[in-house]
């Protein structure tokens, strides 16, 4: 696969930052601020290509596909745009086709980008189509939601889910650049930013209790926009930057932040991934959550704790319980069922990232499948 080093094309305006993530010959640099969009031509035209092809959805392109076509344009590069239907079914294996078809159909060649427009959604698949055309071509990462700010354009993971089960279906194809543009957050919708939220939150639980509690005092900013959301944006790619770069294929420590996710992806596939009923970021609110009670469950977290935990995400209006999805979610069987199906799966038992207390998360990867029923099984009554 070609990948550039590190871009750096453009010096930081004053609001911006930039996080670079030094990934040897997958270097690549997150920039992060308001208005970036605007900027993007020339930092793109940088990576040396003639020819972008935009992957988008039908929510994001009508707002911003134009903006960054002319920014493209103005640097003399040659522009398509696929235009998807937004929504997690669009990560599947017919969106794959299409995408794929348009980036040939569009003359991409291995000099040239896709680029995606869009929240993880379109990241996640642009991102796989990118890595399987012509055996890999390079790609860049403008994502627009919250969560895909904070956390899905980072760090190289790609793909679409299966029939079976979330993401089962990717590759590991690293972005050549990332430009995160904090303003295209305001026409986000509120669910969908709360969404985003509880991926900012996993990174204080995750390893930094200090950063949790700065959340705790500046959600409200980090939701309305403002210097508190740029700093929340940056300080959580810094954080995702720093375990990629110690393990970028998820030998190890990559799966810290998994954290909510072996609960969350559960309750995505019992959901049918109907974003009516559930989207990823409340799955994974509702998922943290029940990391920590599992954890005082198993006498590892103080009850203290997991009570901090569901009272932030609470407040923030997050869904924390398993009554909280609308619908329902089935039996402790089927709960655990669904979990079996995800990648977490190794010789029949179960990996669960679990927490001695906040900023204190560890993997453990030998859960008996029994313990979970019975934990579920509790959690169902409650
Ligand atoms: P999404 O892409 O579905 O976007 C959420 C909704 O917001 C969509 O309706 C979209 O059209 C709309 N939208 C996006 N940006 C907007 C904007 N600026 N203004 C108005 N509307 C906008 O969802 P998401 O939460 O961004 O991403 C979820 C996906 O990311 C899941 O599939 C999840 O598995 C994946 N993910 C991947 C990774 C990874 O490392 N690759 C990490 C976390 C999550
Ligand atoms: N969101 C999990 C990861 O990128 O590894």
């Amino acid at each position: 696969m070609t990948h550039a080093g590190p871009v750096a094309a453009r010096r930081p305006e004053a609001s911006e930052t930039i996080v670079h993530v030094p990934l040897g010959e997958r270097a690549y640099d997150i920039v992060v601020g308001r208005g970036v969009l605007q900027e993007a031509g020339p930092r793109i035209a940088a990576l040396g290509a003639r020819t972008a092809a935009i992957v988008t959805d039908a929510h994001v392109g009508p707002l911003y596909a134009e903006t960054l076509e002319r920014s493209l344009q103005a640097e003399g590069l040659r522009t398509s745009t696929l235009t998807l239907p937004p929504g997690e079914a669009t990560k599947s294996y017919a969106s794959l086709a299409e995408t794929c078809d348009a980036v040939i159909g569009a003359k991409v060649e291995r000099g040239d980008l896709v680029v995606a427009l869009g929240g993880g959604v379109i990241g996640d698949l642009a991102g796989f189509a990118a890595a399987v055309v012509r055996r890999g071509v390079r790609f860049v990462q403008v994502p627009t939601t919250l969560l895909s700010q904070v956390d899905s354009s980072v760090g190289g993971k790609t793909g679409i889910n299966s029939p079976h089960g979330k993401n089962l279906v990717g590759a590991f194809h690293q972005p050549n650049l990332v430009l995160a543009d904090t303003a295209l957050l305001d026409t986000l919708p509120a669910r969908e930013m709360r969404a985003g939220y509880a991926e900012v939150a996993k990174y204080g639980l995750i390893d930094d209790e200090r950063f949790f509690a700065w959340c705790e005092a500046n959600w409200r900013r980090i939701v309305a926009g403002g210097p508190e959301r740029d700093e929340a944006v940056a300080r959580s790619c810094r954080a995702k930057a720093a375990v990629v770069v110690r393990d970028e294929r998820e030998d190890g420590d990559r799966a810290l932040l998994n954290l909510g996710h072996t609960f969350g992806h559960a309750l995505e596939r019992i959901t049918a991934y109907d974003s009516a009923r559930l989207v990823h970021g409340e799955g994974v609110a509702i998922g943290m959550n029940l990391a920590f009670r599992f954890s005082v469950s198993l006498g590892l977290c103080a009850a203290a704790d997991a009570g901090r935990v569901e009272r932030h995400l609470s407040e923030v209006g997050l869904p924390t319980r398993l009554s909280d999805v609308p619908g329902g979610c089935g039996t402790a069987d089927d709960l655990l069922e669904a979990m079996t199906q995800d990648k977490k799966v190794k010789a029949g038992a179960l990996t669960f990232i679990l927490a001695r207390g906040i900023g204190r998360s560890f993997i453990a990867r030998t859960i008996e499948p029994g313990t979970v029923r019975a934990f579920l099984a509790e959690q169902l009554q409650a």
